[in-house]
């Protein structure tokens, strides 16, 4: 007689047991810091070993078949062009690369939303001074409700000299997925470079770089893929990458029996473990072994499910986005009553007291006037863990 198929509650109670947290940890913040499952360490630490155990063979012989097959595997997983793509450690350094490669002149302007994770705006203040152009902040409307009204925020914020547009795939402070197809296209229109910011995209949505409207593209894989950490990539379309500026100068490095390519300068920015960008194909292979799409609508439920039991708790614990999987996919943002705390680097009390009597790890955020909570969902989470945060929320709020 066949087997039955396993319930989905066993495949995810397997997927689980593949990350260990200290007992009595609730952690809910795979966005800022995604741990790796067991099978990805594993990959990590092979890899590892076998560039101490003999470097010389490594990195003068192995290296390169090692780094292609690495980056092949992630360009068919993001679908783009693997000339296109380069290894970096995070998106941090890929958005830096894209700064310092985009010519701006004076008077020139640079479009972003007042959603943009805030490394990410500082680096364009910086940059904006630096060249005498103009930062053009797009306030989008929070709730947000549809996409013509983030669209119409872009537009209006732009100008005839808006030379680039840098938009979050999946953004930080409010966890939103925005509309990055239709703002990129209008961009496009108007001859406005595109630079999509996309560390919390890159496996909680389905990517295909070659159908985005893009020239850059900026990931860290140590987020929802779940790599080791300092691991991720840029992604330049053809007629910039010529153009691309190193941020690092060391030997750069051409492959044997290839032409030079722009990427070589990023092979080489002296030496250092790449042991996870290596690792970077078990990370997709553990998140495919579970299937992706299965995955995400997992990870999309438990968000879904954590935003309703935190509304459901009291009526001024808001939702901020729509009940739909165009806005929100495996983080999910509320809006909690009180003033947001102003208090840095440590942020809202009410974390610290979260993480000090409940043992549960989840971030809380300013964003302008309003006080965010930030929800993440990975395969490790189960209901328990957002029964144990609702109840936790709910006796400090009423404590306050
Ligand atoms: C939208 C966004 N962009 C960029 C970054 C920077 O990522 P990393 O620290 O991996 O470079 C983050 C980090 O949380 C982010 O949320």
């Amino acid at each position: 007689m066949p087997h039955p198929p396993p319930s989905p509650d066993t495949v995810w109670n397997d997927a689980a047991r593949h990350w260990s947290f200290p007992p009595g940890v609730t952690y809910l913040n795979h966005g800022s810091f995604g741990p790796s499952p067991e099978p990805v360490l594993a990959a990590f630490e092979s890899w590892t070993r076998r560039i101490e155990c003999e470097p010389m063979q490594f990195f003068l012989r192995d290296l390169e078949a090692a780094w292609t097959d690495a980056l092949h595997a992630l360009a068919r997983f993001v679908d783009a062009d693997p000339d296109g793509l380069i290894f970096v450690d995070n998106a941090t350094f890929a958005m830096n690369v894209v700064a310092a490669s985009v010519p701006l002149r004076r008077g020139d302007g640079v479009l972003l939303s007042d959603h943009e994770y805030g490394a990410v705006r500082r680096l364009w203040e910086t940059r904006c001074r630096e060249a005498g152009a103009q930062l053009q902040i797009a306030r989008l409307p929070c709730p947000i409700r549809s996409t013509d009204e983030v669209l119409e925020a872009f537009q209006r914020a732009a100008s005839r000299r808006t030379r680039l547009l840098v938009i979050s795939h999946v953004t930080s402070p409010t966890a939103l997925v925005l509309p990055v197809q239709a703002v990129g296209d209008w961009a496009r229109q108007r001859d406005i470079l595109v630079c999509i910011d996309g560390p919390h995209a890159l496996a909680m949505l389905p990517l295909s770089l070659k159908e985005l409207p893009c020239d850059f593209y900026t990931a860290s894989c140590h987020k929802w893929l779940s790599a080791p950490f300092g691991s991720g990539f840029l992604y330049v379309a053809q007629p910039h990458r010529r153009a691309v500026r190193p941020v690092v100068r060391s030997w750069g490095r051409s492959f044997r029996g290839r032409s030079p390519s722009w990427k070589d300068e990023f092979v080489w920015l002296g030496t250092r473990n790449p042991a996870a960008f290596l690792a970077v194909p078990a990370a997709i292979a553990f998140l495919e072994s579970w299937g992706a799409d299965a995955a995400r609508s997992r990870m999309h439920q438990l968000a879904r499910d954590a935003r309703k039991r935190l509304t459901a708790l009291r009526e001024d614990i808001r939702p901020i986005c729509p009940d739909d999987s165009t806005w929100y996919a495996a983080m999910c943002c509320v809006e909690l009553p009180g003033p947001p705390a102003r208090r840095e680097p440590l942020g809202d009390p009410l974390q610290e007291r979260l993480w000090e009597r409940f043992r549960i790890e989840v971030p809380l955020t300013r964003f302008g006037d309003r006080r965010l909570l930030r929800v993440s969902c990975h395969l490790y989470n189960r209901e328990a863990d957002l029964d144990r945060l609702a109840e936790a929320l709910s006796e400090l709020l009423t404590a306050r």
